[in-house]
C-alpha cells in the first residue's frame, strides 16, 4: 500500500534530499535549453542532485519532461518532481472567473469546468493546480473576491467539494487528474478593510463558524494539498500558525495531504516582524506545519542547519516528507515520472466540446438584475440596436485575470455575441464611447484610471439617438480585480458613469451589461436605467452567452453569490449577519444603521431574477419538532406563474434564535435548482437534519444546542418564506 511505499523511499533518504523534497522553485527559465545566469544553473544542479520537490509556472510537455529527466536520470534516489500551475478558471479553455461561475449555483457545471482544466493542464505537463479559493470574501474592495465563491460558507463549501472532484476525479493515479489545492488557508478573504495581505482580525466563533467550514468541506472531500495564506490572524501570520495547521487541518480533521506555501510567504514572516531572519521563519513555519516552500528559499538554506544544531525535531521534517512523497505516490509520478508529459494526451482535447461547456457555463452564471417593461429578453420589434460601451467590443476582459494559458484578445466579444445572434434584419450599429483608460494590462502592471477623455460621447450619444435599443457594456477591466487589485472605490471607473448618464439622456431603453469580478456600486443604474445583467468575466464563449439571455435562448438563472452594495461604506456587506443588540428603531437614530443610507443591499445574497415569475406558497413542515438523531422535512410548492419555462434557484435558510454565542440572522443550508414549464407547480423538499444546526459554540464544540429554530425558504436572501421548529 502507499504508506509502506512512502515509508520505503522515506527510509532511505538524507536529510538533506528529505529537505529538497520540501523546496518549490518557480520555473523562471527556460528548461529545454542551457540556463543562463547563477542562479538558473545553481537551481539545474539542485534539481540534478535531487534537492527540489516541485515547481511551478514550468509548463508543456517538453519543458516539464526535460526537468523532470533531469532529476531521474541524476539524482541518487529519483523522486519525481510535481509540477504546479494557478489553474483558476480554466486552462486553455477559459471559463466564468469563480465569483461568477459560482452565480451558476450549479454544481455539476462547477465539477465539469474544473475536470475539462484538469484535461487541458495535464496535457500541457501540469500536474497540482493551485486552486480552488475558498476563501470566504465579504468585502468588495478586496480584489481578491473574484477568485472565490463568494459570502457565504455553506455554498462556499458545496462549490470546494465540486471542483475538488472535478480536479482530481476519482482517482489521482487517471493521468487526466490533477492535485487540487484548498487555499488560502486561512482567514485571507478577511483582509482589513479590504486591503490585500493586510491584517486579519477575526475571533474564533468567526473562524470556525465562517472561514473553516469550507476547508474543512475540502479537506473530507480527499484535496490533497492545502496552502497558506499571506495575511496574520489574530497576532500570527498562517504561515507560522500551528494551531490552523498542526492542531485544527492535520490533528482534528485528520487530513494527510502537505501544505505549500505561498509565494515567499515563510520569508515574509521577516516582514511581518515574527521571524528574526530566514533560518527564524523556515524554524516557526515547519513547526507551525507548513510542508513545502514555495520560492522562499528559507527550507532550502534553514532546515539542515537547524537539525543539526538541534532546534529542530528531524520527525517534524520526515512527516512533512510523507505527506509530500504520499501525494507523488497518488498521483502515479513514481510508476511514471513522465506520465503527464506525455505528447499524445492533447489529442484527446476536444476544444470544441470545451467550447461549447464554456458557452454553457457562462450562460447559467449571468445574472439578471433588473428587467422593467420586460425590455428583455429583446423583442422581435427591435430593429435597429446601438452596441455602445469600453467593454463592448473588448475580447480580453472575459478572459479575466488569472487566466492561465487563455490567450490575450481570445473571448468572444458582447459586439460578436449579438452580431452572431442577431437576424439579417436587425441592425447593429457600434460605438466605444469612452476608454476603461487602464493603460497597459498585465498581470502584474498596476492601471491608470484615466477618468477623463470624454471624446468618444458624441458619436456614442449619436448612434443611441437613432438607436431602438441600447446595450452598454461597462465594468471592470480583466486585470481590475484579482490579486494585489484591491480598490476604495467599486463604483465604475473613469468616465463610465457619465457615458452612461449621457446616453440614457437620449435613449431610455437601455440594457446594461456589467463585466466585473467583484460587487460594483451601482445604485444610480439600479434607480434609472431599466435593465441591468451582470455578466462578470465569463470566459472564451463570453459575447455568445450573454446574447443567449439577451435574445431570450436562454431564461437567466443565476443568482448572486455576494451582496450589491448601496454604497461603498458599507463594506465588508453580507446577508448572514448577527443580530446585534440594536437591530432595528426607525424612530430613533440609536439603533445600528447609517444615517445616509440604507443599510441593507441593493441586491443581495441568492438574488437574481429570470424571464419568467416563481412564486412560491407557503411552508409546510413534517413536524414542528425535532431531536438530535431526527429530521424535519420542510416542503414548499413552488410555481412557475409566467410564460416561458425556466429555472430557480430555491434556497434554504435556518436562524437558531437563542443560543450560547450570537447567532447569524439567517444561514444558507440548502438549495435545490428547480427546471419549471409555464403553469407547473413542484413541491421542492428539504431535510433539515442535525449537521445543519450545529455551531462551533461557547464551550468550542461543533455541535447543536436544543432550543427554538426558524426556517425559511425562498428565491433569494431577503425575500423568504418563514417557519419555525423546536429541537428538543
Ligand atoms: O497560487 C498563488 C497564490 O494564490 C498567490 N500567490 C502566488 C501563488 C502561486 O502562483
Amino acid at each position: 500500500d502507499v504508506e509502506a511505499k512512502v515509508d520505503s523511499v522515506l527510509n532511505i533518504m538524507t536529510l538533506e534530499e528529505k529537505v529538497g523534497q520540501m523546496v518549490q522553485y518557480s520555473g523562471t527559465w527556460d528548461l529545454t535549453g542551457p540556463a543562463t545566469g547563477d542562479q538558473n544553473q545553481f537551481r539545474e544542479e539542485q534539481l540534478k542532485k535531487g534537492l527540489v520537490g516541485s515547481m511551478l509556472n514550468v509548463l508543456s510537455v517538453e519543458a516539464t519532461r526535460e526537468a523532470q529527466k533531469m532529476v531521474m536520470e541524476n539524482s541518487r534516489i529519483k523522486i519525481p518532481l510535481m509540477f504546479g500551475y494557478d489553474v483558476i478558471h480554466g486552462f486553455k479553455t477559459i471559463f466564468p472567473v469563480p465569483l461568477g461561475e459560482t452565480a451558476s449555483w450549479d454544481l455539476e457545471a462547477m465539477e465539469e469546468t474544473a475536470r475539462i482544466s484538469a484535461l487541458e493542464a495535464a496535457a500541457d505537463g501540469v500536474n497540482w493546480t493551485f486552486a480552488p479559493m475558498i476563501d470566504i470574501s465579504r468585502d468588495a474592495r478586496w480584489g481578491r473576491i473574484m477568485e472565490g465563491a463568494g459570502e457565504d460558507p455553506y455554498l462556499t463549501s458545496r462549490v470546494a467539494e465540486a471542483k475538488v472532484r472535478g480536479y482530481q476525479g476519482e482517482d489521482l493515479s487517471d493521468p487526466a487528474s490533477i492535485a487540487a489545492t484548498a487555499k488560502h488557508f486561512a482567514g485571507y478573504g478577511f483582509a482589513e478593510a479590504g486591503r490585500d495581505y493586510n491584517t486579519v482580525h477575526v475571533g474564533e466563533n468567526e473562524l470556525h463558524n465562517t472561514i473553516l467550514p469550507p476547508f474543512k468541506a475540502a479537506a473530507d472531500a480527499g484535496v490533497a494539498t492545502f496552502m497558506n495564506s499571506f495575511n496574520d490572524i489574530d497576532g500570527t501570520p498562517s504561515t507560522g500558525n500551528r494551531i490552523l495547521q498542526r492542531e485544527i487541518l492535520k490533528g482534528n480533521w485528520d487530513w494527510d495531504g502537505f501544505i505549500v506555501s505561498d509565494w515567499a510567504s515563510i520569508a515574509e514572516m521577516r516582514d511581518h516582524g515574527y521571524a528574526e531572519d530566514l533560518t527564524h521563519a523556515a524554524e516557526i513555519a515547519l513547526k507551525a506545519g507548513s510542508d513545502m516552500d514555495m520560492e522562499g528559499g528559507t527550507y532550502e538554506t534553514g532546515l539542515v542547519k537547524l537539525v543539526e544544531e538541534g532546534k529542530l525535531d528531524e520527525q517534524l521534517i520526515n512527516d512533512a516528507v510523507r505527506r509530500i512523497l504520499r501525494v507523488k505516490f497518488k498521483l502515479g509520478l513514481f510508476e511514471d515520472p513522465y506520465r503527464y508529459s506525455n505528447p499524445e494526451a492533447i489529442n484527446k482535447i476536444d476544444k470544441a466540446a470545451h467550447r461549447e461547456v464554456a458557452r454553457d457555463v457562462a450562460k447559467k452564471s449571468i445574472v439578471l438584475l433588473k428587467n422593467e417593461k420586460n425590455l428583455l429578453p429583446l423583442s422581435s420589434s427591435v430593429k435597429n440596436i446601438a452596441v455602445i460601451g469600453p467593454l463592448a467590443d473588448d475580447k480580453n476582459t472575459p478572459i479575466g485575470n488569472w487566466r492561465a494559458q487563455g490567450e490575450a484578445n481570445s473571448a468572444v466579444s458582447i459586439l460578436e455575441g449579438v452580431r452572431n445572434a442577431a437576424g439579417k434584419n436587425v441592425k447593429i450599429t457600434y460605438e466605444k464611447g469612452a476608454d476603461l483608460g487602464m493603460g497597459e494590462r498585465s498581470f502584474l502592471k498596476p492601471l491608470e484610471i484615466n477618468k477623463t477623455d470624454k471624446s468618444g460621447f458624441k458619436a456614442a450619444v449619436e448612434v443611441a439617438k437613432k438607436a431602438d435599443l441600447v446595450i452598454l457594456a461597462l465594468g471592470e477591466d480583466a486585470f481590475q480585480s484579482g490579486e494585489g487589485r484591491s480598490q476604495v472605490n467599486i463604483g465604475l471607473a473613469g468616465v463610465q458613469k457619465e457615458l452612461m448618464q449621457e446616453i440614457f439622456k437620449v435613449n431610455k431603453n437601455v440594457v446594461l451589461v456589467l463585466q466585473n469580478g467583484r460587487p460594483l456600486e451601482i445604485s444610480w443604474a439600479a434607480e434609472n436605467i431599466p435593465a441591468i445583467v451582470v455578466a462578470w468575466q465569463l470566459g472564451t464563449e463570453s459575447g455568445n452567452a450573454i446574447a443567449d439571455v439577451l435574445f431570450g435562448k436562454y431564461n437567466p438563472s443565476g443568482k448572486l453569490p455576494v451582496s450589491f452594495p448601496r454604497a461603498v461604506g458599507q463594506e465588508p456587506l453580507y446577508y448572514n449577519q448577527k443580530m446585534t443588540g440594536r437591530p432595528t428603531n426607525p424612530t430613533d437614530v440609536t439603533y445600528s444603521a447609517y444615517t445616509d443610507e440604507e443599510k441593507t443591499a441593493l441586491y443581495p445574497f441568492g438574488y437574481g431574477l429570470s424571464y419568467t415569475i416563481f412564486k412560491y406558497g407557503d411552508l409546510s413542515l413534517s413536524s414542528k419538532e425535532m431531536t438530535q438523531q431526527g429530521s424535519i422535512k420542510v416542503t414548499v410548492p413552488v410555481t412557475n406563474a409566467g410564460s416561458i419555462a425556466g429555472k430557480e434557484v430555491v434556497q434554504l435558510y435556518l436562524r437558531d434564535l437563542v443560543a450560547s454565542t450570537t447567532r447569524p440572522v439567517k444561514e444558507l443550508k440548502g438549495f435545490e435548482l428547480v427546471q419549471l414549464q409555464p403553469g407547473e407547480t413542484k413541491q421542492v423538499t428539504f431535510e433539515i437534519t442535525n449537521d445543519l444546526l450545529e455551531f462551533y459554540n461557547a464551550e468550542r464544540k461543533w455541535t447543536s444546542e436544543p432550543g427554538k429554530f426558524q426556517v425559511m425558504v425562498g428565491g433569494n436572501s431577503a425575500d423568504l418564506k418563514v417557519e419555525s421548529f423546536e429541537l428538543k
